[in-house]
């Protein structure tokens, strides 16, 4: 099915940019919020997204105005009549978007496509609240996605491959570069993700090495910003929200470290609020109440060790149990982490890296820092059998690629 219809329900930070792309395309887009008010924001941010391209010269205020005219602004569902797909971009709280989705299910064609940008929740139980679960998928998009290229498709248990492929396509049209993600909580980016950023926490919290040089050391090893910059970046309340999701799907592993609780407290949501790791004034900087913070945590915890492969290896583990439980494919954990995450370009990938480190030295040192630090560090058995196996990476010239 060719898509020449589409909708966005949620005019705010992820809603707008995915209309904004969506008429980029040339394709006509309902854009729907609660309100006039909020709608008429969601268009503020899409023209400022356009206005940067024209002062790049990069577009002409013509092709831009040719572009606006696709966005058709909504409060209510009687325009859903012809559409072709819905991406639904509202708060992330299973509640509201179980209601949204029976919403559209009654508004929109028995042929449309129900999408949902959800960064964690359940695309089957988003599914199974309307009567067309095939034709409910999750398409999930980056911020900013005007500019980040990566889309993960997630088909849940009863999604049909025709969505996938149809949904595939239009990601191709909006010039995205979809992968095919099968359904797990934080999906496969935000699964990653999280356990390195914790990771980051847990280090922090220990008190052997302080915020800016964790930042620093990651950002040395090629990453564009350092994790505690990237969580201000997201927000900590969008962190907290996925971080509990996973903990609730994979348990222990995923458990957030005890600063996240005090900076929740302490109202350091992040970038946006002023604070978060960091202070946001003239310059940016760890202010006293952080400083004390971290010297009152650092009391409680054993000081262990920070290197760069801690931060590292527990994202390879969890890539390894996505792979062993068919997740997605080594390619796509690959490109997923280049251009979800901005994962080094220099390392190829986050299992490029591995076959590099060597798939043995890795599990010896999980092994190690399970027996120092927890089970949250556990071998994935994927790991394990590859290391029986000699699979180990480049210098047996097979680990999660094989090499000539
Ligand atoms: N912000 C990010 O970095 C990011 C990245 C990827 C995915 N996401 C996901 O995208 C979704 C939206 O996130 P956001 O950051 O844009 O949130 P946001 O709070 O900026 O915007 C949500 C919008 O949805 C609107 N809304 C709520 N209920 C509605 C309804 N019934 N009908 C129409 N509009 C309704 C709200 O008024 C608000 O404008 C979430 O599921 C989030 O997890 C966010």
């Amino acid at each position: 099915m060719y898509i020449y219809k589409a909708a966005v329900v949620g005019a705010g930070a992820m809603g707008s940019e995915i209309a904004q792309t969506i008429s980029y395309s040339g394709i006509p887009v309902i854009f729907k919020d609660l309100n006039e008010h909020l709608v008429q924001s969601g268009l503020k941010r899409i023209r400022e997204i356009y206005e940067g391209r024209v002062q790049k010269g990069k577009m002409t205020t013509e092709e831009v105005e040719s572009k606006i005219v696709l966005i058709r602004p909504t409060t209510s569902y009687a325009d859903f009549k012809e559409i072709d797909i819905v991406i639904e971009a509202v708060f992330e709280d299973i509640g509201v978007k179980k209601n949204v989705f029976q919403e559209l299910d009654r508004a929109c064609p028995k042929s449309a496509i129900l999408a949902s940008n959800t960064s964690a929740l359940s695309i089957s139980q988003l599914g199974a609240t309307t009567a067309r679960p095939e034709k409910v998928i999750g398409m999930h998009f980056f911020y900013p996605a005007h500019v980040m290229k990566l889309v993960e498709i997630i088909p849940g248990l009863e999604t049909s491959e025709e969505t996938v492929t149809d949904v595939t396509s239009f990601a191709e049209s909006l010039r995205k570069l979809p992968i095919r993600v099968n359904e797990c909580a934080g999906f496969l980016v935000n699964r990653l993700l999280m356990p390195y950023l914790n990771e980051a926490s847990y280090a922090l919290q220990e008190g052997s090495t302080g915020l800016q040089e964790i930042d620093r050391a990651m950002v040395e090893f090629g990453f564009p910003m350092g994790p505690f910059t990237l969580v201000d970046t997201l927000g900590l309340e969008v962190c907290h929200s996925v971080v509990k999701t996973l903990l609730e799907e994979y348990g222990e592993r995923m458990k957030p470290a005890e600063i996240w609780g005090h900076l929740q407290t302490a109202g350091r949501y992040g970038m946006k609020r002023g604070k978060g790791f960091y202070t946001y004034g003239e310059k940016i900087e760890v202010d006293e109440e952080m400083k004390s913070l971290l010297q009152n945590l650092s009391k409680k915890y054993p000081k262990q060790p920070f290197s760069v492969e801690r931060m590292i290896f527990p994202m390879i583990n969890e890539a390894a149990l996505c792979l062993q439980e068919g997740i997605g494919r080594a390619g796509d954990i690959d490109l997923a982490m280049l251009t979800g995450i901005g994962f080094p370009p220099s390392k190829q990938g986050l299992l490029h890296f591995a076959d590099q480190v060597g798939i043995d030295v890795i599990v010896r040192q999980l092994d190690v820092w399970s027996f120092q630090m927890g089970g949250r560090f556990w071998p994935a058995p994927l790991l394990r059998r590859m290391t029986k196996a000699n699979r180990l990476g480049l210098k047996t010239k097979k680990g999660f690629f094989t090499y000539s």
